[in-house]
């Protein structure tokens, strides 16, 4: 079963559609015909990023101006969607901390918690009825290659990943024959702006230009492997290193190994 079609009815959401991969994802699914819903906090940017959709290809796209962490808030935009016809969910919102955990404030690393885990798992619940009952859907999960290791000094996000990327391979099983697609996004790094020299971070000065993918072809890739519910797709020639280092090697060996490059992330 394909993918369903756009409609004037049904409607393609994307959280974090702010910037970055969201970003992309809103405009890949936007050239392909698909009337949107874009999720994030910053009004301003979602509506400049809608205006300039619909000029350009002609679809509706409306805004959901939001913090996905907040339950209140959230649980107000999943009833929407159990209400509406969603063809296909991009879950993509997702932030990381860095340094250890014992040093970080509490109540961001929940924040953290709640939005790169417990979001992607309620909106995926809310919208998974219809999609069921129509026989028709698509629910692209945005993992990372974070989640399929132990990483010291990103342990939270890590720890969110790798939910993630169960949850998403996990039901993806469940779904067969259902007719709804399931595909994770697990990718290392993907470059979708680059600041200053001044503002790089350590990753952004060490990795070298051709190692990374920018959020247009990682957007490309990922609604092509959803549109063909494959499992996961993995961008680029660092991310599938990454993968194949950390589904293959020891946890014990990879542990100190990857936290000594993530100290130097949290400014030890
Ligand atoms: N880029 C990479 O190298 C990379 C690698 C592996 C995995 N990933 C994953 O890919 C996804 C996107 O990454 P990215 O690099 O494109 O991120 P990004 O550029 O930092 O963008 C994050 C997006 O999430 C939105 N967001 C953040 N907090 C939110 C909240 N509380 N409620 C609603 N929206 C919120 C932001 O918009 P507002 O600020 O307007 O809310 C923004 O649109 C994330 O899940 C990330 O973990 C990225």
């Amino acid at each position: 079963m394909p993918l369903p079609l756009p409609s004037a009815e049904n409607r393609a959401v994307v959280t974090g559609a702010s910037q970055g991969i969201g970003e992309a994802l809103a405009a890949e699914l936007a050239a392909r015909g698909y009337n949107l819903i874009t999720v994030a906090r910053r009004k301003d940017v979602l509506e400049r990023n809608a205006e300039k959709l619909s000029r350009r290809f002609g679809v509706t796209v409306e805004v959901r101006a939001m913090d996905l962490a907040d339950r209140g808030e959230r649980a107000e935009l999943a009833d929407e969607f159990a209400r509406r016809d969603i063809a296909i969910l991009c879950n993509n919102a997702g932030i990381a901390t860095f340094g250890p955990v014992s040093k970080l404030d509490p109540a961001y690393e929940r924040f953290v918690v709640e939005l790169n885990a417990v979001a992607v798992h309620d909106l995926t619940l809310a919208v998974l009825p219809g999609m069921l009952d129509r026989g028709s859907g698509g629910i692209l999960i945005t993992g990372s290659a974070a989640g399929n290791m132990p990483i010291p000094h990103n342990a939270t996000y890590a720890a969110t990943k790798a939910f993630t990327n169960s949850f998403s391979e996990s039901l993806r099983g469940e779904l067969k024959d259902t007719g709804v697609h399931v595909t994770l996004l697990a990718p290392g790094p993907v470059r979708t702006d680059m600041p200053p020299i001044e503002d790089q971070s350590v990753v952004e000065r060490l990795v070298p230009d051709f190692l990374w993918v920018s959020g247009e072809y990682t957007a490309r890739l990922s609604l092509d492997a959803l549109s063909r519910n494959k499992m996961r797709v993995v961008p680029g020639p660092l991310s599938k290193a990454m993968s194949v280092a950390g589904g293959y090697s020891p946890r014990a060996v990879v542990a100190p190994i990857v936290g000594s490059f993530y100290k130097k992330l949290g400014g030890e």
